[in-house]
């Protein structure tokens, strides 16, 4: 079977990575993928919101099956494209991504099918949404509606910074039409936990579960950034936790996706907050999410494809979808300075496996860092302590100049339960 991936980074190097495993699987292309993959992917200079370039090129090589994975592409319909000429796809179209792509359209969702979230206000008009900030509790969180490359949301503590965050995204429209419209919602609190699923509209079987570490810096501190490490499984979710996200959350938003004639096939990322309250949606994310794929997937005992595939042929209620029983943990390595300014062209030695590479590329077969997060360096284990020290153990076996990476991915899971 003849392969394209859609998307370059680590998660896609993973996804890659393990599709491979299937003995069926002659090829795997990747649009464009990225020159740390090479050995596992024919890279293909295609970008991935090159959507009618990426469809000529899919017709051409007569590609069996096709993973869209980053949210752009989705978004814009990259699947409906390669459905209308006959390419079976993983991934919503873009009616279902909709649930990442505007977060109008998932709050009122929730909203609508009582699927537990913070409160919310939606506004079109910055004066309204500035009179509201005035009696709005503090702190309060300010969300661009469209997609602003993972940097839409503002958590305020003060009703100053809150009012400069819609200004910034309304009147200055920092993240250009996402911010035409903005989401203004209660602040919560409790620890984060990662919930990527399978599901084909019907049926969702959650994967293994995962927290993501989203702070530049040791102890949470420095900024925002795409992730900077994760583990899994997350010791915050317990199975009890498991049955009623299931019950409140999970099943109800597949029901409540396909009764809006919205039918979401593909991967489901929930990202939740256990609250004082219970469980609440944070976000929807229509795909998997980067770094979370670098730890669940080396995680998973089936076949990527076989379950992929059942998720496009609505067959996964008879489908097996098996987790190790093991822990990972997922350090990601950056250049210094992301996700501010960094340098890039620093040349990239690699000698570990389960090394899933974001930014780099291959000059004159000199493989070199290209973006601001460089890899990923994945380990498995029987339990969480080993997976992170083995984790750590396997960075030292990777070397370019300005390296930086957090020093404490796994410290608060492994402290679960150890509070107070
Ligand atoms: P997102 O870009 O939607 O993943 O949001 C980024 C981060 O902002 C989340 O991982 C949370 O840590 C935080 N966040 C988003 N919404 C809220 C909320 N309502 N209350 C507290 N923190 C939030
Ligand atoms: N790691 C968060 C995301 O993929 O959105």
């Amino acid at each position: 079977m003849k392969l394209l991936v859609v998307g370059g980074g680590g998660r896609e190097h993973a996804i890659i990575k393990k599709l491979k495993e299937n003995p069926q699987v002659t090829e795997i292309f990747a649009c464009p993928g990225n020159g740390g993959m090479a050995e596992d992917a024919t890279l293909v200079p295609i970008g991935a919101k090159e959507i009618e370039k990426i469809v000529t090129f899919a017709k051409e090589q007569c590609i069996d099956y096709a993973v869209v994975a980053p949210d752009d592409p989705l978004v814009l319909g990259a699947v409906d494209a390669l459905n209308e000429v006959g390419i079976p796809c993983f991934g919503p179209k873009a009616n279902a991504a909709i649930i990442e792509g505007s977060k109008v359209f998932s709050k009122n969702l929730m909203k609508k099918y009582h699927i537990p979230t913070a409160e919310y206000e939606v506004f079109e008009d910055c004066e309204k949404a500035l009179a509201y900030l005035e009696i709005a509790p503090i702190p309060t969180v300010i969300k661009a509606d469209g997609l602003a490359l993972g940097k839409g949301v503002i958590i305020a503590e003060t009703r100053e910074d809150a009012k400069a965050a819609v200004r910034s995204m309304m009147e200055d429209q920092v993240f250009g039409a996402s911010g035409n419209r903005v989401v203004i919602e209660e602040f919560l609190t409790g620890p984060e936990v990662s919930v990527l699923s399978f599901t084909d509209g019907e049926t969702v079987v959650p994967m293994i579960s995962s927290m993501d570490h989203k702070r530049a810096l040791d102890n949470d501190q420095g900024l925002n950034t795409g992730g900077m490490g994760t583990i899994a499984p997350n010791p915050y979710y317990t199975s009890a936790i498991a049955k009623q996200c299931m019950d409140e959350i999970f099943l109800p938003t597949v029901k409540a996706m396909k009764a809006e004639g919205r039918t979401f096939k593909g991967c489901l990322y929930f990202g939740l907050m256990l609250t004082p309250k219970g469980p609440k949606v944070i976000e929807y994310n229509c795909r998997f999410g980067d770094p979370e794929t670098q730890v669940v997937l080396p995680l998973l005992e089936s076949d990527l494809l076989t379950v992929m595939m059942a998720t496009t042929n609505g067959t996964l209620a008879e489908t097996e979808v098996k987790f190790r029983d093991a822990h990972a943990c997922c350090v990601v390595m950056a250049s210094k300075g992301y996700p501010g300014k960094y340098e890039t062209g620093y040349e990239l030695t690699i000698s570990t496996d389960s090394v899933f590479v974001a930014g780099a590329k291959l000059e004159d077969g000199i493989l070199k860092t290209a973006g601001g997060r460089v890899l990923g360096v994945t380990a498995v284990a029987d339990n969480l302590k080993a997976a992170v020290d083995a984790a750590y153990e396997k960075v030292k076996d990777v070397h370019f100049d300005n390296a930086f990476y957090r020093h404490d991915i796994g410290k608060r899971a492994l402290m679960a339960g150890k509070e107070e």
